[in-house]
């Protein structure tokens, strides 16, 4: 019908072409229609980040995208993190584990992806308010804890596991290279 459409999008890796209602948002599809259900709905108004997923390796708020806007898309959640070999847990999933970087863990699944955007962004030289437009897009990331909340800002955590989610990014921050999947 008028209201539905078949959008052909890349998630984690394999082909998918979901009918979407062209009202439905990114996060509702991957939660009710794929059965991926990482990315949380905190808010549903882009204010919280735990919905956050990367398109086409760029994080998004799922909550404020409509999926018929995704055709040819790459949508990578946290279901599809992976290390460099594309077997183990992403660096940042076991930085997050080591530095117990949760407490309920509802906020963690948007914070894991929004870092992986992060880095990535730091890596391109894209500047964060904090340290302005200098870190050099050829040099490994070195981001100091001010800049790591400066730029996972948007990422909001009611447990306040905020010291130990820092930790564990300055962790995956010094060692290099930082993978992305
Ligand atoms: Fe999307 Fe809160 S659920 S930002
Ligand atoms: Fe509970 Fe962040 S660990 S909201």
């Amino acid at each position: 019908d008028v209201f539905h459409s078949e959008v052909p999008m890349t998630v984690n890796g394999s082909g998918h072409s979901p009918v979407v209602d062209h009202r439905s948002t990114l996060l509702d599809v991957l939660r009710e229609q794929m059965d991926l259900t990482g990315a949380k709905k905190g808010c549903d108004h882009g204010q919280c980040g735990a919905c956050t997923v990367l398109v086409d390796g760029r994080r998004v708020n799922s909550c404020l995208v409509l999926a018929v806007s995704l055709e040819g898309c790459a949508i990578t959640t946290v279901e599809g993190l992976r290390d460099a070999d594309g077997e183990g847990l992403h660096p940042l999933q076991r930085a997050f584990i080591e530095r117990d970087a949760f407490q309920c863990g509802y906020c963690t699944p948007g914070q894991l992806c929004s870092a992986v955007g992060a880095l990535a962004e730091a890596e391109a030289g894209h500047p964060s308010h904090v340290t302005g437009p200098d870190t050099a897009a050829d040099a490994p990331v070195r981001l100091t804890k001010e800049e790591i909340r400066e730029r996972l800002s948007g990422n909001l955590c009611r447990c306040g596991a905020y010291p130990h989610i820092v930790e564990a990014v300055e962790d995956v921050t010094r060692a290099e290279p930082v993978g992305q999947d």
